[in-house]
């Protein structure tokens, strides 16, 4: 069987590290990408994944810049093969209300969590349908389903980049490249605890599941969705949330 190449953005994050850990265990090698800045996490993130032999690499990346994204993409196709699988999973929070919004909140949450999915999808789309197998993640969020008090911008974004997935999955859907989201809910990540203690309690009280959720538990719908069975598969948003919100 041809070992998978997958590309993770902000994969040594809270989801992201997961999501790597995940596809290594089914037996793909996988590219952590992450801002380079990240000095200490990223030494950190690479003691946390050595015991996966080399499975798991971590390459600098800022996918707010198209030009850095075309230079990962092409360092890690000229050292580990064609890219197979991406998963966008780079994203941050400017936590505000409107009326105090700086247009630097905005900008930095769109450049990052929705411009971030063109740059590294208009990057490996072209190689991927030549091949005729892709796998693309987009790694959303239930509060680009519902709105969020405090998050016009983030909320934006992640709508957004489920227009863009199902855009993008029409386009390649005869190629044998799928594209689908993930929206997950509060999980129990750095993001959501930075949440104010109050906040966050009334959130969890409000998640049917009582819980916030794991990240591993976001991972292994990614894991599944980037298999090779799951080709008919396509243009769809799972939800991971613990019901916090239901859609039909
Ligand atoms: N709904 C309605 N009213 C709310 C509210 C809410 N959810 N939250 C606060 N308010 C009210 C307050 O009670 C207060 O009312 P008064 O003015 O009458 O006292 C007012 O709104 C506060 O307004 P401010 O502009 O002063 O807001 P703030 O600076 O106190 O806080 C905030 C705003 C920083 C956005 C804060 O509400 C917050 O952190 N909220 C949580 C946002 C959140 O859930 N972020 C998710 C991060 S994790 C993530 O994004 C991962 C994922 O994908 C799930």
């Amino acid at each position: 069987m041809t070992t998978r190449v997958a590309l993770v953005t902000g994969g040594i994050g809270g989801l992201g590290t997961e999501i790597c850990k995940h596809l290594a265990r089914s037996g793909r090698r996988v590219i952590a990408a992450d801002l380079a800045s990240r000095t200490e996490r990223v030494a950190e993130f690479e003691r946390e994944v050595a015991a996966y032999d080399g499975a798991i690499r971590f390459e600098p990346i800022n996918v707010a810049d198209f030009d850095a994204c075309a230079a990962t993409v092409r360092t890690v196709e000229a050292n580990y093969g064609p890219i197979d699988i991406l998963v966008n999973a780079a994203g941050i929070t400017r936590d505000t209300t409107l009326r105090k919004m700086a247009p630097a909140h905005w900008r930095d949450v769109v450049e990052i969590n929705l411009s971030g999915v063109f740059n590294t999808c208009r990057n490996v789309v072209e190689g991927m349908s030549e091949r005729g197998f892709g796998r693309i993640v987009n790694i959303s969020s239930v509060n680009g389903q519902t709105g969020q008090f405090g998050q016009t911008n983030y909320s934006a974004a992640k709508a957004g980049m489920h227009g863009f997935t199902m855009a993008l999955a029409r386009e390649v859907a005869r190629k044998g490249v799928t594209v689908n989201s993930v929206s997950p809910g509060y999980c129990r990540t750095a993001m959501v605890a930075a949440i104010p203690e109050n906040i966050r309690n009334q959130i969890i009280a409000n998640i049917p599941v009582g819980r916030l959720g794991e990240p591993s538990e976001v991972a292994r719908v990614v894991d599944f969705l980037c298999a090779d069975e799951s080709g008919f598969i396509t243009g769809a948003n799972i939800p991971v949330n613990g019901g916090y919100f239901m859609d039909f």
